[in-house]
């Protein structure tokens, strides 16, 4: 049975463990700092787990040690953004919180694969792979799948076909700057600009953009359920050697020009964690925007002292 660590029992945590738990991907540790609360979630998840007779074992825990053997670690630990917060105004201390993760992961789980979930998204998954010491490929961020679902979403929304139907892509930052590519959204065989106008387009990018932060509005709390969705399926991924195509914070290794950093492009995740790294073909407008976007993350990680880690 392969073994899934989540570090962090907090919403998008515990949802995303109980997504794993209803794919019965593993066995589960809840990791958490706080004494009690991942022992108390544990126990609540163990019991959906026997209404819906799902045979997997969820593990609360303080105890790095209980993490020995992890196949997958799944980092959600840190502080969520407030209503007034950027995803950048995070940064400094959620790099912290992240830097002693990632020593912890590189001592007690070191052959595993490690999902960053944490925000600012693309700069934690960086400080997580120099930290880690890990190949890149083994280190990735989860980001990409929450923001193409919300917008298939919308774009199911406008034109009433199935999700299994839409099929969109984003790259560059977690945030503002985020690139959604309707140039490779299709609709069944069909780009989107076939079915929709380019002022309609633009809407829905626009309020894919502004997503996370209309969810916190709401609700007073960030998005979990899909994000916590989103990391099960990249788990499957993995787990399943599924060669799936999902978009995926990784290390740029000179796609478009850009390296040394961390954002999302479309990924071919397997057993190896990042297999291939793909670099759709980009209008000009779109490269000028993914380089504006890297640029932003890239002055992020400039922010932090990465040597003495
Ligand atoms: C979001 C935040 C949590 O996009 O990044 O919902």
């Amino acid at each position: 049975m392969p073994l899934i660590t989540v570090v962090g029992s907090g919403r998008v945590g515990t949802s995303a463990a109980l997504q794993i738990a209803l794919r019965e991907l593993g066995d589960i540790v809840l990791l958490d700092v706080i004494q009690g609360l991942p022992q108390g979630e544990a126990l609540d998840l163990n019991h959906a787990c026997a209404i819906l007779d799902l045979d997997v074992d969820v593990k609360g825990s303080n105890d790095y040690r209980d993490i020995q053997g992890s196949d997958v670690v799944v980092v959600t630990a840190g502080l969520t953004r407030k209503p007034d917060m950027t995803r950048l105004d995070l940064l400094l201390k959620n790099a912290e919180i992240i830097k002693e993760v990632s020593r912890h992961i590189r001592e007690n789980a070191p052959k595993s694969k490690v999902i960053v979930v944490t925000n600012p998204l693309d700069v934690m998954a960086y400080v997580a792979y120099r930290v880690t010491g890990f190949e890149s490929r083994r280190v990735m961020g989860f980001s990409g799948l929450l923001d193409v679902g919300r917008y298939r979403y919308l774009i199911r929304n406008r034109l009433g076909v199935s999700y299994k139907s839409i099929r969109g892509m984003v790259i560059g930052e977690h945030g503002d700057s985020m690139v959604l590519l309707p140039s490779h959204t299709y609709v069944g065989t069909e780009p989107l600009s076939k079915y929709m106008d380019e002022k309609s387009t633009a809407e829905i990018v626009e309020a894919t953009r502004k997503m996370g932060a209309e969810i916190i509005r709401l609700k007073g709390w960030s998005a979990h359920h899909a994000p916590g969705a989103g990391v099960a399926v990249m788990v499957e991924a993995i787990l399943k050697d599924q060669k799936s195509i999902i978009p995926t914070s990784t290390l740029l290794t000179g796609q478009y020009g850009e390296k040394d950093v961390y954002a999302v492009l479309p990924c071919v995740l397997g057993a190896e964690g990042v297999e291939k790294v793909l670099e759709p073909s980009l209008s000009p407008d779109e490269l000028t925007k993914f380089r504006e976007s890297v640029k932003i993350i890239r002055n992020a990680v400039n922010q932090l002292s990465l040597d003495k880690t």
